[in-house]
């Protein structure tokens, strides 16, 4: 095996699993100089108008950097540009005109990969935007975007972006009745899908799940890409194949001049009640934020080859798997299947086939593969591989290092990017040509952001001691603006704990050392990550209580080894109904079909009776207690104290 030795690290002399940026990692890397961060914090506002101009393409500059109306805050006002013309006008008349844009690895292991250059993107994109202009989509109309990873998904994105229209994008394993909630909400006119796509060898009928989606929603026009060939219903007059469109699509799409402030796009997210929320997220802040994360974080080069795993119906899908990148002008793979099939190997004979230089994945994936064992990886030359990077959860100190060791060799910084939905691109990370990296801390804010840590009275955290993580003005350019026609909640989610100065994150963290490296330690609210994927444990709740049998249903996170945590509901049934594996069966199915697979209960706990307050609440503290075996403390206040006792036998309790 030709395991090439150059070392991007090298460990801390006196601290065992501390690492720093070795001489050959400084070297290449666009920033190595700690002396950054001083320099950004002396004026953020002028730092970032500074990075917005270097890194931007714009038709015409702002008059204001930073506006900051309590909790409301905009960037580069009076600022115009067009993303789809800084991710594909400006790079097609340089050297990257014939790059590599887009790799696309089918799951079909006998299928041929596509590639698509700059310039065949740019093509595509001008004729996609035109198609949607024929369809009626104008500036600031609502596109919907419910597809697997093939590249069709970021010409339909691009395409939205080059016409102002607003896209929001559908993770494509979520349900139809998720899609049509999240149209709803959004009043999009136009949806874009595909017939299907395979996942682990099965073909999942995509346009079955549109056509759910669609119903009672304002969507006119529904544009089918032709990906499997399976048999779909079309409906006359609404529903087109999409390359029967670009057939007669003109081939230049003027970029429509945005406002710095317009909006971009719209993904929906979970918060802690039952209903998603629509982040949405401006033109100009998040252009920029994107485009400096991506070449600083991963220390992006032409000859990087960046593969992110996220899907795309995520914000890192959005970020780091479309307009970073592509902003760029650096070439992406993206992969349309599972990480383990056919084999186990999946992924690593990717990164060796293609040559992946920058990994970006989730510590759930990591935590699986790992399962596995290290002969899968260890069957590839990895030496490729220059950088690793994680998103999405806690990653814990023995993922971190299997990925280090065995994925890495040893050689790779590993980059724990901190952020959310919401911040629209990485927040608090090191950066690979400063460092340090360290198992399970995330590294320091992104210079020209700032954080700190609260305690519950409100006082900045000292080192190791735990509190809320929240932000500083001025907020970073490429945070939300906004939860979509709702203002209100906006400022009660993200400004209503510690008031309109902090934006409150909704994690737990702490300072970790001097230096101001931040450990995260997770979720403060109702808020799972199950297997990186975020969900409100109302929303389950919400999809059991729909089920004829269930009166009361409570969800609760419980640790899980490989997703991190899992939902578990314990649920009481209406007279005449029985427990049986059979009705848990159809519990678990019922959130399948309301919410997807990806929400499905580990375990379905029915009971006579849930712990309660004298008031009638359900007491979730309780049963989170039961579910991880911790004490589950004082129970006398409980109306029905009995109950405990009852659910400690059911579950098998091992606390005290
Ligand atoms: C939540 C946001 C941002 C892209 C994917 C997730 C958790 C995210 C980390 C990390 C510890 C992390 C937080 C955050 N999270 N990255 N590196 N270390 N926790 O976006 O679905 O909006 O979830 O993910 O709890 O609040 P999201």
């Amino acid at each position: 095996m030709n395991r090439k030795t150059i070392r991007w690290v090298i460990e801390d002399p006196q601290k065992k699993n501390v690492f720093w940026p070795s001489e050959e990692m400084k070297k290449r890397a666009w920033v190595s100089d700690e002396s950054i961060y001083e320099e950004a914090k002396k004026d953020p506002v002028a730092w970032w108008a500074k990075l917005a101009k270097e890194g931007i393409v714009w038709f015409k500059e702002w008059t204001e950097t930073y506006r900051w109306d309590p909790p409301f805050y905009r960037w580069f006002i009076g600022g115009k540009l067009n993303i789809s013309y800084n991710a594909l006008d400006r790079h097609i008349n340089t050297a990257r005109r014939y790059k590599a844009a887009i790799i696309w690895e089918p799951e079909p292991v006998d299928e041929q990969p596509r590639t698509l250059t700059y310039y065949d993107l740019y093509r595509e994109v001008n004729k996609f935007a035109n198609v949607l202009k024929s369809l009626g989509v104008k500036k600031g109309d609502r596109v919907g975007i419910y597809l697997p990873m093939i590249p069709e998904v970021q010409i339909a994105m691009l395409a939205c972006a080059r016409i102002g229209a607003v896209h929001s994008v559908v993770f494509s394993a979520f349900s139809g009745q998720s899609l049509r909630e999240r149209m709803v909400d959004a009043e999009a006119k136009v949806l874009i899908t595909a017939d299907g796509y395979y996942r682990r060898g099965r073909l999942i009928d995509l346009k079955k799940n549109a056509d759910i989606g669609v119903e009672g929603t304002k969507i006119e026009k529904v544009v089918v890409v032709k990906r499997a060939g399976n048999e779909v219903n079309m409906v006359e007059g609404r529903d087109y194949w999409w390359h029967e469109l670009m057939e007669d699509a003109e081939p230049y799409c003027e970029p429509e001049v945005l406002d710095s402030e317009d909006m971009h796009f719209i993904l929906y997210t979970s918060g802690t009640t039952g209903k998603p929320k629509g982040v949405e997220h401006h033109v100009g802040g998040y252009a920029v934020q994107a485009y400096w994360t991506t070449k600083w974080d991963f220390d992006l080069h032409d000859e990087d080859l960046f593969w992110c795993t996220a899907d795309i119906g995520w914000i890192t899908g959005h970020t780091y798997n479309c307009y970073g990148p592509l902003m760029n002008g650096a070439t992406i793979l993206i992969y349309e299947g599972a990480p383990d099939y056919p084999a186990p190997d999946r992924w690593w004979q990717i990164i060796e086939k293609y040559g992946v230089t920058v990994f970006y994945t989730a510590p759930t994936a990591i935590r699986m593969l790992m399962k596995y064992g290290d002969e899968y990886v260890k069957k590839h030359d990895l030496s490729s591989l220059r950088i690793l990077a994680t998103v999405g959860e806690p990653i814990n100190e023995e993922a971190w290092l299997w990925y280090f060791n065995v994925v890495g060799g040893g050689r790779c910084p590993i980059i724990d990017t901190w952020w959310q939905t919401e911040t629209g691109a990485t927040l608090i990370n090191s950066l690979p040509g400063i460092g340090p990296f360290i198992p399970t801390v995330a590294g320091r804010p992104f210079p020209g952001t700032s954080f700190d840590i609260l305690t519950e009275d409100g006082k900045s955290a000292g080192i190791g001691e735990g509190g809320y993580l929240v932000q500083k003005s001025p907020f970073a350019p490429g945070m939300l603006r906004t939860i979509y026609k709702d203002p209100e909640r906006f400022k009660k989610q993200y400004f209503g704990v510690y008031g309109e100065k902090y934006y409150y994150t909704s994690d737990g963290a702490y300072y970790y050392d001097e230096m101001g490296n931040i450990r995260i330690t997770g979720r403060v609210d109702d808020v799972m990550k199950v297997a990186g994927h975020r969900l409100s444990t109302a929303e389950v709740e919400n999809a059991i209580t729909q089920h004829p049998a269930v009166v009361e249903c409570a969800v609760v996170a419980a640790p899980h080894d490989i997703k991190g945590e899992v939902p578990v509901a314990f649920v009481t049934l209406k007279p005449g109904y029985k427990a049986s594996e059979e009705l848990e069966a159809e519990l678990k199915q019922q959130v399948v079909k309301v919410i997807g697979p990806t929400a499905r209960p580990d375990r379905i706990v029915i009971v006579n009776d849930l712990p309660k307050t004298r008031s009638g609440k359900i007491m979730r503290r309780i049963l989170k207690a039961l579910i991880r075996n911790e004490p589950i403390g004082d129970v006398t206040t409980l109306m029905n104290p009995e109950s405990v006792e009852a659910l400690k036998e059911k579950i098998g309790y091992k606390g005290s």
